[in-house]
């Protein structure tokens, strides 16, 4: 077996696995551990508990790769694969009671430069509505059985999803970008979940996505999505300390881009 497919395997079981213990403590009830940089940046009792359920198998199985989460920092690779870990990307609709969350597992290929990055293989489960996104490099990228493709949208306008920054001295900046890009959309949407917007690109229920300053754990499986689902995902402004997402099909990707690099 390719070892990318071996690395969606493992990386949906475990997605399965955390997920499964998110939902169960977001129905006993959530501890809001930490409020981290601002309001809006937290961190509750079952992300902590998640990332070590997935640090755990994971170091179990395969003992020797690389680590790097959001919750629990990183560990160094031996193996040349390090797994890049949101436990639960979209905490502060976890912590409200939406169900727009999910656990997101992502195995890259390559250095400590995340622009460097290959991914070989990504889960994101969304286990409030038990949806698990999967994809190998070069294998597709699937929901369940079901093969995923991005849209051809409406050149009149595309659905388009964003998210905003933790920081209020960001929002002006980032409510300046919907402005210029609205002329190009039919509507636009803020779920809440990064992972969720790039997989929901993938598969067609979204024509396209852009956000500032994301993390490497917020978009490593959502891209890998993206791209095996037939779509582009680029990084703008990289040298910026807010590097921007986009993230489409190519007609809609190159229209974008031309708006957003402007
Ligand atoms: C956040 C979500 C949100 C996005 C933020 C992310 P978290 O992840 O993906 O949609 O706008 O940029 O940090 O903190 O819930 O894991």
């Amino acid at each position: 077996m390719p070892i990318e497919v071996e690395l969606q395997e493992l990386a949906a079981g475990i997605a399965r696995e955390a997920g499964e213990l998110a939902r169960e403590r977001r129905a006993a009830g959530v501890a809001l551990a930490a409020t981290k940089s601002t309001l809006a940046d937290i961190v509750t009792e079952a992300d902590r508990e998640v990332e070590q359920l997935i640090r755990d198998r994971l170091s179990a199985d395969r003992p020797g790769d690389g680590f790097l989460g959001e919750e629990s920092g990183a560990a160094d690779s031996e193996t040349g694969i390090t797994w890049v870990v949101d436990p639960i990307d979209g905490t502060v609709n976890y912590a409200y009671g939406i169900p727009s969350y999910n656990v997101s597992i992502a195995a890259v290929r390559g250095g400590d430069d995340p622009d460097a990055w290959e991914a070989l293989a990504a889960a994101v489960y969304a286990p409030a509505v038990d949806e698990l996104f999967t994809a190998a490099r070069g294998g597709g990228a699937w929901l369940g059985g079901l093969r995923l493709g991005v849209t051809r949208p409406n050149p009149a306008g595309a659905l388009l999803a964003t998210g905003f920054g933790y920081d209020p001295a960001t929002h002006d900046g980032d409510l300046a970008t919907v402005r210029r890009v609205m002329p190009l959309a039919r509507d636009l949407r803020r779920i809440g979940s990064a992972a969720l917007d790039l997989a929901y690109v993938a598969a067609g229920r979204l024509d396209g996505y852009f956000e500032r300053g994301l993390k490497p754990w917020d978009f490593a499986a959502g891209a890998l999505l993206v791209e095996e689902a037939g779509g582009l995902v680029t990084r703008i402004d990289t040298a910026s300390a807010r590097p921007m997402i986009i993230a489409a099909g190519p007609e809609l990707h190159a229209r974008l881009s031309a708006v957003l690099e402007t």
